[in-house]
């Protein structure tokens, strides 16, 4: 396992769409899965997708397990997706704050849908599915965008609303102090 470099959006690598994978159980896709969560935990990050550490496979984490819990998450059962595929379950969508590994230091208010099937491969071919709701639906839409060349500003709806995390607290010190 090692943590690998995570690519800052401005590289073009992170706008192609990322390739599916084909052969299961293989020593290279445990690797990048272990690097994967390596990197993610090593940067306190709430998921990870492979085109972040220079992949171009369909592959993302995203969650916590017992023994890595940022600070004022929301539980997310730690989960690994091989080629998934989302399907909204509502037309209902959200805007909230989202970040970005890739984006480092800044913050967004993104819209996503509310609840979302969840339609993928487990490390050995297995498919599974699951529903996913608030905060774990967007988590994965989030991580499953970047495998398609989407990373999160492409899908704000209003740009005011994006910024560095250090600016916005500074104006909520302000706002606190009056
Ligand atoms: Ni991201």
């Amino acid at each position: 396992m090692s943590v690998r470099k995570i690519l800052k959006m401005g590289r073009q690598l992170l706008l192609e769409e990322s390739e599916p994978i084909t052969e299961f159980n293989t020593p290279e896709l445990h690797q990048l899965i272990a690097d994967l969560w390596e990197t993610m935990k090593a940067t306190d990050g709430a998921g990870l997708a492979a085109p972040q550490i220079g992949v171009l496979k369909r592959v993302v984490v995203f969650g916590y397990d017992k023994d890595y819990h940022p600070e004022n998450m929301a539980e997310i059962p730690a989960t690994v997706l091989i080629n998934p595929k989302l399907t909204p379950l509502t037309e209902e969508f959200e805007e909230r704050w989202e970040g970005c590994l890739s984006i480092p230091g800044m913050r967004g208010a993104v819209p996503r849908y509310t609840k979302v099937r969840i339609e993928a491969y487990d490390v050995t071919g297995k498919p599974f599915s699951c529903d996913a709701e608030g905060f774990h639906a967007r988590v994965a839409q989030h991580e499953c965008d970047h495998l398609d060349g989407i990373l999160y500003p492409m899908r704000m709806l209003d740009l005011d609303c994006f910024g560095f995390n250090d600016a916005f607290e500074e104006d909520e010190q302000a706002e606190r102090a009056d």
